[in-house]
């Protein structure tokens, strides 16, 4: 007989899990001291997971499969259909590839030119900035340009706009939740336009960028993609860049709720990526992955059944005490000497990034934010006015409620 599964009774813990948003997994892990239970949510069985080990776990593709995990209302919105997130197996390996190819040094380093002088371009923007919008436009202009995606002048504000209703629709109620589905099909179609134009030769990007890449990007069996597919994959690429402008937020509020480290980091006793790394470990963004069971097996005496939805704790996991000493404080120089395991430190995901389901913007994003702090340190120079601050544990994704007002931008 193996273990039995600690379990949460109740008929359904779906309002609990909004109601407690980044804290749920976490939260349940505390109260049953382990870092497995069993919960119901959406009328459904759940395995919620959390820590080191079982994250090694959750990313054994023998184990788990992403068939059918994703919620619906996230691939009409956050994802979309048949997206690499979706897939399996060689089918998932071989659209990972297309994706990794586009994240060379000398790649990344050409969208760090271009978001560089996206945001040299803002401090002539006027006195006050919104920096959530600011840095959202910044972010698209560059990317879409890396991406060979062509974007009007005119069309800038409407396109941003789409991307950040893609990530901030997929857990909302009601209005949002339509109005990120609209965009999703406004966003879609624009793309798949572009990929008729390149398979027609009317529009030429340049080889390297998203839109070449993915639109003759052959399949394990020699085919060509969809059209609609490559539209998913190339929003998969914009999308996310554009998501980018939370953690924006987030580093810059670290910039000023911290300013030892700030200082220390100006100084050079502080690496930037260990500022960002800490940014990305402290402040809530991603919850959860989530997967099914593929086949039946046991794993330190509990059975696990095939089918079985099963989500893993990103936040909690990054806040665990069994990984990381005093999580709750902000403390970059934990990140001086540090020893990475592929999953000890997952906030955007766990395991190997080509093989698995871990971020294929990891590298991207990391860069992007030490870009920030170069420039938001040595550059720029602004004042934090007063305004509300706080973020929630609850909204997703959660960002200072002002949206961080800067004045006297220079
Ligand atoms: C804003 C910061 C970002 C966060 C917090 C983030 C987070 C994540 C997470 C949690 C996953 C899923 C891991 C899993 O399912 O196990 C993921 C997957 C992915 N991310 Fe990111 N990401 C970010 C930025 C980016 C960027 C900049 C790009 C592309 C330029 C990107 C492209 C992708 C892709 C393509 C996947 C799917 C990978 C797969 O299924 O194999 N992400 N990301």
């Amino acid at each position: 007989m193996g273990k039995v599964i600690p379990k949460q009774e109740g008929l359904d813990h779906s309002v609990d899990f909004l109601r407690e948003g980044y804290l749920f997994v976490a939260n349940r892990r505390k109260s049953f001291q382990s870092n497995i239970f069993e919960t119901r949510l959406l009328g459904e069985r759940v395995i919620c997971l959390g820590g080191e080990d079982a994250a090694a776990l959750f990313y054994d593709a023998d184990k788990f499969t992403r068939q059918d995990a994703a919620p619906k209302r996230l691939l009409k919105t956050l994802f979309g259909e048949d997206g690499v997130q979706t897939l399996n197996g060689t089918a998932h390996t071989h659209r990972k590839r297309m994706f990794m190819s586009l994240m060379t040094k000398e790649n990344i380093d050409r969208l760090l030119r271009l978001t560089d002088r996206e945001w040299k371009r803002i401090r002539h923007a006027g006195e006050e900035i919104v920096l959530y919008d600011e840095a959202q436009q910044v972010l698209m202009k560059a990317v879409c340009e890396w991406a060979g995606v062509p974007l009007a002048r005119d069309e800038v504000a409407k396109r941003t706009d789409e991307m950040r209703l893609l990530f901030e629709s997929g857990t909302s109620l009601g209005p949002t939740y339509l109005q990120g589905r609209k965009a999703r099909s406004s966003a879609e179609a624009w793309i798949r336009q572009m990929v008729k134009e390149v398979r027609s030769n009317r529009l030429l990007p340049n080889k390297q960028t998203a839109l070449y890449e993915f639109s003759w990007h052959r399949d394990e069996s020699g085919e060509l993609l969809p059209e609609e597919v490559v539209a998913v994959e190339v929003l998969n690429i914009l999308r996310p860049t554009v998501a980018i402008s939370v953690y924006v937020l987030f580093t810059v509020l670290a910039l000023h709720q911290f300013p030892r480290e700030r200082a220390q980091v100006k100084q050079g006793q502080l690496s930037k990526t260990a500022f960002v790394q800490e940014v990305r470990r402290f402040y809530p963004f991603f919850p959860v992955a989530a997967a099914r069971v593929k086949t039946d097996f046991e794993w330190d005496g509990y059975t696990f059944t095939e089918g079985t939805l099963t989500l893993l704790d990103l936040y909690g996991t990054n806040h665990d005490s069994a990984i990381w000493a005093e999580p709750d404080q902000f403390n970059p120089a934990r990140f001086m000497d540090w020893k990475e395991s592929p999953f000890n430190f997952i906030p955007q995901g766990g395991g190997d990034v080509d093989f698995g389901h871990r971020c294929a913007g990891e590298h991207v994003t990391i860069a992007i934010l030490e870009q920030v702090i170069e420039l938001f340190t040595e550059e720029f120079s602004y004042t934090v006015p007063p305004q509300d601050l706080s973020y929630s544990f609850v909204d997703m994704p959660s960002l200072p409620k002002s949206k961080l007002r800067l004045t006297d931008v220079k």
